[in-house]
């Protein structure tokens, strides 16, 4: 059997599982979606979103890319942005960055990839310059690491903020609540590390004022 077979054997087998376990679940999941959260998570396979919350097919909206992004000039992630939060009115924004994140580890590296990814990673290293100060205060490698990790996280929490579509739902309808969460490969545990309510005060240069 070629490798990718068995993901459709598997898949069969999943779905009569499923129908055994829960006879309407896939007429009733085809009819509508209606997730609370949408996930914006790495490309890694080894965080999958359903998976590490113990949720089910229809509960998260996914995005991934290399290390979490929230690039402004991304039309792939605003568009997954302004479905989620405009149309499915999901009331909670995660992004979920995880220890031992590869894109982090490049991006604090001065190798060169290749013109894309440089230009991917250059956003991380944004991050890194941001947060000079404190991380250059960490002599332990592996410590530096972990803690670009989590300010990477925070920072694109804080970039979803810079959004109209995020100001423009807070202004309305006072959601989405924004999270910034790490997943732990060594233990499979999520620690949240930063978050912004709805209606959140922010640096008032990014904020819009007529919307
Ligand atoms: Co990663």
């Amino acid at each position: 059997m070629k490798i990718y077979e068995k993901l459709l054997l598997e898949n069969k087998a999943w779905a009569e599982e499923r129908k055994l376990d829960d006879p309407g679940f896939f007429s009733r999941l085809s009819e509508i979606q209606t997730p609370d959260f949408l996930w914006i998570g790495c490309s890694d396979s080894r965080v999958p979103a359903n998976e590490i919350t113990n949720t089910q097919p229809g509960e998260i909206f996914v995005h991934r890319n290399i290390a979490n992004m929230v690039v402004h000039t991304d039309v792939n992630l605003l568009s997954v942005l302004d479905y989620a939060v405009t149309y499915l009115k999901v009331k909670h924004v995660i992004v979920c960055g995880h220890y031992g994140c590869g894109g982090v580890k490049a991006a604090m590296s001065n190798h060169s990839y290749n013109k894309i990814l440089n230009m991917w990673l250059k956003n991380i290293k944004d991050v890194y310059r941001f947060h000079k100060t404190e991380l250059d205060t960490h002599t332990n490698e592996e410590r530096k690491f972990d803690r670009l990790v989590e300010l990477n996280v925070q920072e694109q929490v804080l970039q979803l903020s810079k959004t109209s579509i995020i100001q423009k739902a807070w202004q309305n309808e006072q959601r989405p609540h924004l999270h910034g969460w790490v997943y732990g490969l060594k233990d499979g545990i999520i620690k949240p590390v930063f978050e912004m309510e709805a209606c959140s005060e922010i640096d008032p240069l990014y904020k819009y004022d007529d919307l």
